[in-house]
């Protein structure tokens, strides 16, 4: 295959396209009109080139409903703003129903920033919506920018989808101090595979991205107890596979293993992805 995942960013393009297509189903669980046109023909060319992606598009599906559910359950809690850490071209701030005075502030790197914003211009966004250029890597800028909007808000949610994957364990430590220091940060959902998952994903996916400077690389053996050590404390997660086989996007096989007890986690000997939920210790 030429190298169709140039660097980090096309991901999010790759991840757009399962947005895109659950959309245009007839029993779509959420609707995203921007998806296809944000994915462009190259996110749909490295979806299709990513075959185990597809055979799993199951795990998108139910990865970007539970993030919609804990975003409208949170909003419906008073959270004022939700900070969305490399936002690539998810539009939830376009395609959900929210509250005007809601802030959403919508971070990724320039070249993300700028092609999203390009193709969104005559877009409506639902609440008070911010996109910023921003690069995660540097702890100055955005300590920062985290600094400002803690200011700004009293109960924020953050978000990272399909991000702390890709990041070293320092760096998702890092992060995870940075985030807790603020004390109106006060919840974080993220996605999270165990380790025997990420040895799937690595064999099965990571040569596509050669060259793109993306790597799998993060899923702790200890699961969300790893984020205690850094200021977050662990509320609960929701597996992807269960998810799924509520929302009816399993094969028959898959729905077999669905409909077994899982050991509570968060130490998963077998192959496991979710979206967790963590409350900072800091928060008040
Ligand atoms: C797999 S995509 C996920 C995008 C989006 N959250 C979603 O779920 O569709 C990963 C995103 O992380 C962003 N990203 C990676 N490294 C970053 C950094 N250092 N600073 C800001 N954004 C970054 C990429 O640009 C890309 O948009």
């Amino acid at each position: 295959m030429n190298q169709l995942v140039e660097n980090i960013s096309d991901t999010a393009r790759w991840v757009a396209i399962f947005r895109a297509e659950e959309s245009e189903r007839a029993d779509a669980v959420f609707h995203d009109p921007l998806a296809r046109r944000l994915a462009g023909e190259k996110g749909k060319q490295i979806a299709d080139a990513i075959g185990f992606s597809r055979q799993n598009s199951w795990s998108f599906v139910a990865r970007i409903y539970l993030f919609d559910e804990y975003i409208k359950q949170h909003v419906e809690q008073g959270y004022d703003m939700i900070v969305n850490l490399a936002a690539g071209l998810d539009a939830r701030a376009y395609r959900m129903q929210l509250p005007k005075t809601l802030e959403w502030l919508d971070v990724d790197l320039p070249a993300m920033i700028n092609y999203k914003n390009e193709i969104l211009q005559h877009e409506k966004p639902k609440c008070a919506y911010r996109s910023i250029a921003l690069d995660l890597s540097d702890r100055k800028a955005r300590n920062g920018l985290f600094q400002q909007l803690n200011n700004e808000c009293k109960k924020a949610l953050v978000a990272t989808e399909g991000l702390i994957i890709y990041l070293a364990y320092e760096q998702v430590a890092e992060l995870s101090l940075d985030l807790s220091a603020q004390n109106h940060f006060r919840r974080w959902v993220f996605d999270l595979s165990s380790a025997a998952l990420l040895e799937m994903i690595k064999k099965e996916m990571q040569p596509a991205l050669k060259g793109s400077g993306a790597t799998f690389q993060f899923a702790p053996e200890e699961g969300e107890e790893f984020f205690e050590k850094y200021g977050w404390k662990h509320i609960e997660s929701k597996s992807n596979l269960k998810a799924a086989a509520n929302l009816n996007r399993l094969n028959d096989e898959l729905k077999a293993y669905a409909e077994m007890p899982e050991p509570p986690g968060p130490r998963r000997p077998f192959p496991w992805s979710g979206v967790c939920l963590l409350e900072n210790v800091h928060s008040s």
